[in-house]
């Protein structure tokens, strides 16, 4: 573990370093035994586990943040809860009831509170809980045995640019996920296939790439860690849920936001990429646990490339970015319920 006092909690990036404690629950014999806090650390995996040979585990993307007057919140873990028990479902992986959850997260976070950044370094505790066939197989079929593990990292923005517009390429060529399959989960397995397309896209200078559907090679689905945004005929619109794009628990935030605060339209439909370069469109930005509300100031395809607002944080983006933070930080009231102090 790295000593809090050695971590410059404000120059922090998106960066592994060891905290104290984590939690680990164990499925044997068709149950969860009850799980135990545990210094950070290694343990013993087969050779023959089913996640290191075919990929069975999903994970998740949590934050506790620091309130101004020191109290801890996590925002909506519920909903981490519950989406964590569908992509359990969908990838054969025995569900961890939302109670427990919750708790297990609360126990991690106050067994690692010196590690949560500061309120004004603007950072965070990363919360990942990570759910896996530990039990060793040799034919395409689930383990018998199944981890739970829950560790934190203290975390400042994902894309170093900050609050700044990220630039992001359209690729016609890689694809995220197609329907049937499993883009929905926050399976291990919709990760590792973006790393070769986001080595060779900033390898061209961009951020991100920005991922179109399967079937029509046409309409948006997402960034590859966070949902996609843009202001369209003075409407907030965003890919419609389509079961292969991650269901943001920001984005849908975003959406109640923008609607019941900002007094917007919003829509979740299709989205053509054609769109992006019309005038009609003004404005783009993304959102997630880890990028929180990223705005965009560049799309580029094939070489046509579009910039927005002069790269500066567009107008939409920058009060969600303002509204969303604020609550989740105990600044501004939370009138929709969403917080969860610790
Ligand atoms: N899309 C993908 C592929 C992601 O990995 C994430 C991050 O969790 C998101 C979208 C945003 O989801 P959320 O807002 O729940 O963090
Ligand atoms: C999150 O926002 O929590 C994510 O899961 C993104 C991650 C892949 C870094």
């Amino acid at each position: 573990m790295v000593d809090p006092k050695d971590i410059d909690f404000y120059s922090l990036g998106f960066n592994f370093i060891e905290t104290k404690t984590m939690f680990m629950a164990n499925h044997k014999n068709g149950k969860w035994d009850d799980g135990e806090l545990m210094p950070f650390g290694s343990f013993e995996i087969s050779p023959a586990s089913c996640v290191l040979n075919y990929g069975q585990g999903i994970f998740e993307g949590m934050k506790a943040l620091k309130a101004k007057n020191g109290e801890i919140t996590l925002f909506r873990p519920e909903k981490n809860a519950k989406r964590f028990n569908l992509g359990a479902k969908r990838m054969l992986l025995p569900e961890y009831d939302v109670d427990k959850f919750i708790s297990a997260i609360k126990s991690v976070v106050k067994e690692n509170k010196d590690y949560i950044p500061p309120y004004d370094s603007g950072g965070a505790l990363y919360i990942r809980p990570i759910l896996f066939g530990y039990g060793p197989v040799l034919g395409v079929h689930s383990a018998d045995e199944f981890k739970l593990i829950i560790f934190t990292v203290p975390v400042g923005p994902y894309f170093p640019e900050g609050f700044k517009g990220i630039n992001l390429e359209i690729s016609k060529e890689y694809i995220r996920a197609a329907p049937g399959g499993t883009g929905s989960a926050k399976t291990i397995c919709n990760y590792a296939g973006t790393m070769l397309p986001a080595k060779e896209s900033k390898l061209r200078g961009f951020s991100q790439i920005l991922y179109l559907d399967a079937v029509h090679n046409e309409y948006i689905e997402e960034v590859g860690a966070a949902n996609f945004f843009a202001m369209i005929n003075g409407k907030l619109a965003t890919p419609r849920k389509s079961g292969t794009i991650l269901e943001g628990i920001t984005r849908e935030s975003v959406l109640e936001i923008a609607s019941k605060k900002l007094g917007l339209e919003v829509e979740e439909r299709n989205i053509s990429y054609k769109e992006l370069y019309e005038e009609t469109c003004t404005e783009m930005f993304c959102s997630g646990t880890a990028a929180v509300i990223t705005p965009i100031a560049s799309i580029s395809l094939e070489g046509k490339s579009r910039i927005f607002n002069n790269r500066e944080p567009g107008e939409v983006a920058t009060k969600i970015y303002e509204l969303l933070t604020g609550i989740q930080r105990l600044d501004i009231e939370d009138d929709f319920g969403w917080i969860t102090k610790v």
